[in-house]
C-alpha cells in the first residue's frame, strides 16, 4: 500500500506551504512559549512556526514515519513524535510542578493550563481525521488558558478534481475496484459546523475561507498535486500499481479537458480553503 511520500508532497512546497504562512500571520498570540505543530508532515509548517517564534518549544506530531525522517533531516533540533492526533492529548511539560506522589503536574496546575500549548496548530491535516464533532472541541479544550487552536483545512470536496476521481469511481470501468466504504472519506464540514462547535467555549473565533489560484504547467500538474494528498483514499484503495497507474491516466484524460489552459498554457487550478484561529 502507498504511504505517504514526502518528495511527492514538497513537490508544490511553496504553494502547499502559503496557507500555512496565511494563517500563522493572523495568529494574535506574541511568545507561545509551547506549539504543536499536528501533522506536520515533512516539516514545512513546522518551519513557518519556528520561523515566526523563534524561542517557542515546538513539537510536530504526524503519523508517518516517512514524513518525520524528513522532517528530523531538516530540522534535528525540533521535537518531532510520531502519533495519531485522533488520540493526541497535551502532555505535561517537564518543568511542570510534581503531584504530591512525584510521578506529574498536579491537579491544579493542570486545571490552571500548565504543561498545556499556548497554540495547538493545524495545517492541511485535520481533513484525514474523522469526527470533528469530538476531535475539534477535544483540541481545543488541550490549549492553555490565553492560547488558540489554530486550523487549516482544504475545502475541496465539490471542486472538480475531486468530483472527477468520485465519478470514475462510479463508472462501468472502475466500480469493482472501488466497492463501498473502499475510499477513506475526506472529513471538512461547512463553516457553519465549526462556529457551533467552538463559538460556546471560544472567548474570540476568527474564520474565513480563501480560494488559491495557482497557475500550473499543465493538467499533469493537478494530477501530480493530488497524487500527493487528495487521490491517496483512492490509490490507496486499488491493488497494484499498474491499476494505480491506470487510474490517474483516466483522472489526467479528464482533467485535461475540465481544467482548460489559460492564454500562455498554464492550467488555472483554484483551491479553496477554510481556516479558523480559536482562543481560549
Ligand atoms: C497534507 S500533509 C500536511 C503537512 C504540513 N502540515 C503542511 O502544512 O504542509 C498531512 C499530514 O498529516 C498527517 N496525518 C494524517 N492523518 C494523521 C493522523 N491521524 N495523525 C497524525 N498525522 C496524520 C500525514 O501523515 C501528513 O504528513
Amino acid at each position: 500500500m502507498p504511504s505517504w511520500d514526502p518528495s511527492l508532497y514538497l513537490k508544490y512546497a511553496d504553494e502547499r506551504t502559503q496557507p500555512c504562512r496565511d494563517l500563522i500571520h493572523r495568529v494574535q498570540l506574541t511568545a507561545p512559549e509551547d506549539v504543536v505543530d499536528l501533522g506536520c508532515g515533512p516539516g514545512n509548517s513546522t518551519a513557518v512556526l519556528a520561523a515566526r517564534w523563534p524561542l517557542a518549544r515546538i513539537t510536530g506530531l504526524d503519523s508517518s514515519a516517512e514524513m518525520l525522517a524528513r522532517a528530523h533531516a531538516a530540522m534535528p533540533r525540533i521535537h518531532w513524535q510520531q502519533g495519531d492526533i485522533a488520540s493526541w492529548t497535551a502532555e505535561p511539560a517537564e518543568e511542570a510542578a510534581p503531584d504530591t506522589a512525584g510521578n506529574g503536574a498536579s491537579p491544579a496546575a493542570a486545571a490552571d493550563g500548565a504543561g498545556r500549548p499556548q497554540l495547538v496548530f493545524s495545517n492541511a491535516a485535520l481533513q484525514w481525521v474523522p469526527d470533528h464533532f469530538e476531535l475539534v472541541p477535544r483540541l481545543f479544550a488541550q490549549v492553555a488558558p490565553g492560547g488558540a487552536l489554530a486550523v487549516q483545512v482544504p475545502a475541496q470536496v465539490n471542486a472538480p478534481a475531486h468530483v472527477i476521481m468520485r465519478e470514475l469511481t462510479q463508472s462501468a470501468a472502475w466500480r469493482s475496484y472501488f466497492p463501498m466504504g473502499s475510499v477513506r472519506d475526506w472529513h471538512v464540514h461547512e463553516p457553519g459546523v465549526y462556529f457551533d462547535l467552538l463559538s460556546p467555549l471560544t472567548s474570540r473565533l476568527d474564520m474565513w475561507l480563501t480560494d488559491y489560484m495557482m497557475y500550473l504547467p499543465g493538467p499533469q500538474s493537478i494530477v501530480d498535486w493530488y497524487q500527493g494528498t487528495g487521490m491517496r483514499p483512492y490509490l490507496d484503495a486499488l491493488p497494484s500499481d499498474e491499476l494505480r497507474r491506470v487510474f490517474m491516466a483516466d483522472v489526467l484524460a479528464e482533467v485535461a479537458v475540465t481544467y482548460p489552459a489559460r492564454s500562455n498554457g498554464m492550467v488555472e487550478f483554484p483551491f479553496r480553503r477554510l481556516f479558523f484561529v480559536a482562543y481560549r
